[in-house]
């Protein structure tokens, strides 16, 4: 059976969300397994968000945010790297090794954006469908909750 790759990217409003408009302005072509939920600052993501993104069947979450020293909020994205190393040993623990990953873009940066995406779409084909996944797509009602819960 084919197997296409459902991405959710936890993205920084000021970087990698412009650059991710930017590329799609630009008419860029990149892979459409990703859906992208924006955040203020990567520093407000936390572990039980990442998890919910694989709870909702995401086969792979992608974390980008500003560039070291970047970060409008200072150490944001700092926080926001140690959270993701932690929740990838919690996900290594429960046979979801691989499949979260910390990115930075800058917001000029859509080449980047679109590099990134594709070389995780290509990381996620090689590790097949997440376990939790359920179905074709991703489960809207927690990736509503997931949004509620970025906007609280
Ligand atoms: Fe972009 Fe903090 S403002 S990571």
């Amino acid at each position: 059976m084919e197997f296409t790759p459902k991405i959710l990217a936890l993205v920084c409003t000021y970087c990698t969300y412009t650059a991710a408009d930017m590329a799609g302005s630009a008419r860029m072509q990149y892979p459409a397994t990703v859906r992208i939920i924006k955040y203020l600052c990567t520093g407000r993501i936390d572990i039980i968000h990442i998890l919910k993104a694989f709870e909702a069947g995401a086969d792979a979450v992608m974390v980008s945010g500003c560039e070291a020293g970047s970060c409008h909020f200072l150490e944001g994205n700092l926080r926001a790297r140690e959270r993701v190393e932690y929740a990838q040993k919690l996900l290594e623990e429960i046979g979801l090794g691989g499949r979260l990953e910390m990115f930075e873009v800058a917001a000029s940066d859509a080449p980047k954006w679109v590099a990134a995406v594709k070389e995780k779409t290509q990381r996620v084909e090689t590790l097949g469908p997440s376990p939790l996944r359920r179905g074709k797509h991703l489960h809207p009602d927690v990736v509503e909750q997931l949004e509620n819960m970025v906007q609280s």
